[in-house]
């Protein structure tokens, strides 16, 4: 089959989000729900090329057993996001994901809200990008549009970055334009550095459009976009609205 020209992971967290708003107390209740390996087949049915899942230090959301159980029963791609903790890395050398986003991660925070400071901490990243490499992960850094950080990536060893769209997805006119610009270029000088780049963080079917003058994407992580327009239109309509929009792109 061809390979699409843009790649979507579907990030699964708020589904579970939702089940954990009742069931935090009683996971094992049989009518714990909704499921979230439920949630990542019917995303893969739909076209999703991978699931991707944050499991954070507080585990708000995704718990350690949907991890496992998503590795053991999907059929695409795993993409775990991680701060770079030791307990989240061990988890994460157990349960070998396909792809490791590196995250920021403050416990007070809503979501992620910055990129890594991956210039700032290069020794510490270095050696997790290393462990993980060698267990068979491809390793990405999220990060913001900044050349220094893209640089840093390159450095360090990672494979992907993922840039941080946040910025470009809470604004509009003159400023996203400028966000738009910054994009471009960190797109530019990550791809002539031989990074994969990725893309993430508050996009919708609305506002995506407007991300395409940026180069060389490869694939966009999106969840809470497609996860409300679930409770309206159903996952399986979710996921197809956005892989429809996703189709105008053109990488170079
Ligand atoms: N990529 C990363 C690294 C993230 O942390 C998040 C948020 O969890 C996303 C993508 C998805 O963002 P959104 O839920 O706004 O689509």
């Amino acid at each position: 089959m061809p390979q699409p020209n843009l790649l979507l992971g579907v990030n699964i967290d708020h589904v579970v989000t939702l089940r954990q708003a009742r069931y935090r107390t009683l996971p094992d209740s049989p009518n714990a729900e909704p499921s979230a390996l439920a949630a990542a087949l019917a995303a893969e049915a739909a076209g999703a090329h991978s699931i991707t899942v944050h499991l954070r230090a507080d585990r708000r959301h995704i718990q350690d057993a949907d991890v496992f159980l998503l590795r053991k029963h999907i059929g695409t791609k795993l993409n775990l996001e991680m701060g770079n903790t030791q307990e989240i890395l061990d988890i994460s050398l157990q349960v070998r994901p396909d792809f490791v986003c590196m995250v920021p991660e403050n416990r007070e925070e809503v979501t992620t809200e910055g990129g890594l400071d991956v210039a700032g901490q290069r020794e510490a990243l270095r050696s997790t990008v290393k462990a993980l490499s060698d267990n068979g992960t491809r390793v990405s850094m999220f990060i913001d549009p900044d050349l220094d950080q893209v640089r840093a990536s390159a450095e360090i060893g990672a494979a992907m970055v993922e840039l941080h769209t946040g910025t470009f997805a809470n604004h509009t006119g003159a400023e996203r334009d400028a966000e738009v610009a910054r994009l471009c270029a960190a797109a530019e000088l990550g791809h002539s550095l031989g990074l994969q780049i990725n893309a993430g963080h508050g996009l919708t079917t609305h506002n995506l459009t407007a991300l395409w003058p940026v180069p060389h994407l490869a694939e966009l992580n999106i969840g809470h976009h497609i996860v409300s327009r679930a409770v309206f239109i159903g996952l399986t309509a979710a996921v197809h609205e956005m892989l429809a929009v996703m189709a105008s792109y053109s990488r170079a």
